[in-house]
């Protein structure tokens, strides 16, 4: 039977009698689809208990606007956790998570001032001050999270070690669409002509990606993969970037993974998704 918990205090008195268990720990914004569900159904499979975690966390949401249209689908999101015997669902309220304005802030150095943090700036200060006051409350084994999201991936990583947090971080794969686009919360905001020239931003992945191979030459691919965007004027890019995976930096000799990342805008909704290449 899944149990759910709405205040901190409920959620910890419950966990005190798994102590000596293995916790693994996902945390979420819901709007749940199979993709966050994968993250569940990995942590079932390495911990005696899985704690799914439904927040939308307003400290890392820029744009008010964004916050307000994010996707908010609380009864279905709780029916598809029961239905995979998802262990614990822990759904905070503002007052729980943020009863004062935190005033501590992050700084991830390189790992932020590209890409998201570039584009999206104090995103990462928020996911970080949510995800270590989750990774507090909760103090699981491991934590579940997406290549979707590989620079929160990278930055949860450098956080977990940076603070001594003792979590193992698992790292799982992008779960698409059969037609490539990466499943995503945000897709339910798409209308039918948007949701239909979605797929063009894993096509000029897998263009740019096919380009490093054959041609070796990063620049090219990059400006190849942006003209093919560009044919469709729905397309608004953020960015579209070939770097290296562990550093977010250009390549270089000591690169063992290449990722091909981009955000871009379609009708107002912002998508984002990354292809990595091993050398
Ligand atoms: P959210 O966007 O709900 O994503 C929760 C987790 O699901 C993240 O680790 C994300 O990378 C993963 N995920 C999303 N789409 C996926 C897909 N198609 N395949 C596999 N995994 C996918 O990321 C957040 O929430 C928030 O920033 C959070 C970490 C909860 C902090 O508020």
């Amino acid at each position: 039977m899944t149990k759910i918990f709405y205040k901190i205090a409920d959620i910890q008195a419950y966990l005190l009698q798994f102590s000596y268990k293995q916790v693994g720990f996902v945390p979420t914004m819901g709007a749940l689809h199979a993709g966050h569900e994968s993250l569940i159904l990995a942590s079932k499979k390495q911990n005696d208990l899985t704690i799914c975690s439904i927040y939308v966390n307003p400290t890392q949401f820029n744009n008010p606007e964004d916050l307000k249209k994010y996707p908010r689908t609380l009864p279905e999101d709780i029916e598809k956790l029961e239905k995979i015997a998802c262990d614990i669902i822990f759904i905070p309220s503002n007052e729980e998570m943020y009863p004062k304005n935190p005033s501590l802030t992050f700084n991830f150095g390189n790992l932020e001032s590209v890409m998201e943090g570039k584009f999206r700036q104090g995103h990462f200060n928020g996911v970080a001050t949510v995800v270590s006051k989750l990774f507090h409350i909760i103090k699981p084994n491991r934590t579940y999270f997406g290549q979707k999201d590989l620079q929160q991936t990278q930055i949860i990583s450098l956080l977990i070690k940076d603070l001594s947090f003792g979590i193992e971080l698992v790292c799982c794969p992008t779960l698409r669409e059969k037609d490539g686009l990466a499943m995503s919360s945000r897709n339910l905001r798409l209308n039918p002509q948007h949701r239909n020239i979605a797929p063009r931003i894993y096509q000029a992945m897998l263009l740019a990606q096919e380009l490093v191979f054959s041609q070796k030459d990063i620049n090219f691919a990059k400006k190849q993969a942006i003209d093919f965007l560009s044919q469709e004027i729905n397309f608004v890019l953020d960015y579209f970037e070939i770097v290296d995976c562990q550093t977010l930096g250009e390549i270089n000799e000591q690169t063992e993974e290449i990722a091909i990342c981009v955000a871009a805008f379609l009708g107002g909704v912002r998508l984002i998704d990354n292809l990595l290449i091993k050398r």
